[in-house]
């Protein structure tokens, strides 16, 4: 074959390859298969399309590249798996209220133009990833009613839009960062509380804090046990 003949057939497999190969589409789908889905939500998350942008919960953008997935309340259980990563546009992902475990991938820290990041009452365990401190742009970060473990990343620090940060109602240990109680300062809302970590870092002022709440029930039996010292000596 000339050349000139070998260069036709690469291009038309180019072609080819390019009307067939939609890699945001591919990437849900990978998703869609770690999932399972007893309201047949997903149903119309089909392969054979050849854009996603038509799906059950999906927007696009005017380039047909997905900017929001908004799947919360929809009874899915299963995982986040890493191809999500690939959603270089995405701003929203909304997957709230689901029976989602296993851990958060850390690409979702490649997701530069993410706004919101709602994994908030699933069934999340594992660390929050370092990665997500690189969501520069990220304005709401509710964790909050899952299963996390590990200490809060520093890196979260780097979140300078954040408006909301709730960590709330984890299992969650350490200290918080003062990279992260320093985003109280220039106006982030943060809640930690219901959580193992240490200190008084936890600026919810909440009362019913779980250390508080032992060192009140040790006085009282300190104090119970003295009394009852007192009665039996007199
Ligand atoms: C996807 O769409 C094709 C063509 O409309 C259909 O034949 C196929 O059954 C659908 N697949 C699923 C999983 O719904
Ligand atoms: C979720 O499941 C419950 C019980 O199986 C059902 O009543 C409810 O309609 C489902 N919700 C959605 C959004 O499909
Ligand atoms: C979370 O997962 C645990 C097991 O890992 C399971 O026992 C529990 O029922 C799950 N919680 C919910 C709300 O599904
Ligand atoms: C993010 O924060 C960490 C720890 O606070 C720091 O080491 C790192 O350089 C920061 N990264 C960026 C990209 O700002
Ligand atoms: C903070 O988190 C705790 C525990 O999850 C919750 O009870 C409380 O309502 C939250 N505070 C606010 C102001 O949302
Ligand atoms: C914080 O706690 C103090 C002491 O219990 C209380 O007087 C104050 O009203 C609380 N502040 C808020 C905003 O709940």
């Amino acid at each position: 074959m000339s050349s000139r003949v070998l260069f036709g057939l690469f291009l038309a497999v180019v072609a080819i390859a390019s009307v067939d190969c939609n890699s945001e589409r591919d990437a849900l789908i990978v998703w869609k298969h770690g999932l399972v889905d007893p309201s047949n939500a997903l149903q119309s998350w089909n392969s054979t399309l050849p854009s996603p942008c038509t799906w059950y919960r999906i927007t696009c953008n005017s380039e047909n590249s997905v900017i929001r997935v908004d799947l919360g309340d929809n009874n899915l259980s299963g995982i986040l798996v890493p191809e999500l990563g690939i959603l270089a546009n995405l701003e929203y992902l909304e997957v709230y209220g689901n029976n989602l475990f296993g851990s958060i991938p850390d690409e979702i820290g490649n997701l530069k133009k993410l706004v919101s990041l709602d994994l908030y009452q699933n069934n999340l365990t594992g660390k929050i990833p370092t990665s997500l401190g690189q969501l520069s742009s990220l304005r709401f970060m509710r964790f909050y009613n899952n299963r996390l473990t590990g200490s809060i990343p520093p890196s979260l620090g780097n979140l300078t839009s954040l408006q909301i940060l709730e960590l709330n109602s984890n299992l969650l240990t350490g200290t918080v960062p003062v990279e992260v109680s320093n985003l109280v300062q220039s106006g982030t809302y943060l809640n930690v509380s219901d959580n193992m970590l240490q200190g008084t870092a936890d600026r919810s002022n909440s009362t019913s804090n779980r250390a508080n709440y032992c060192c009140e029930l040790l006085l009282f039996r300190i104090n119970l046990f003295v009394a009852l010292i007192y009665i039996s000596l007199f």
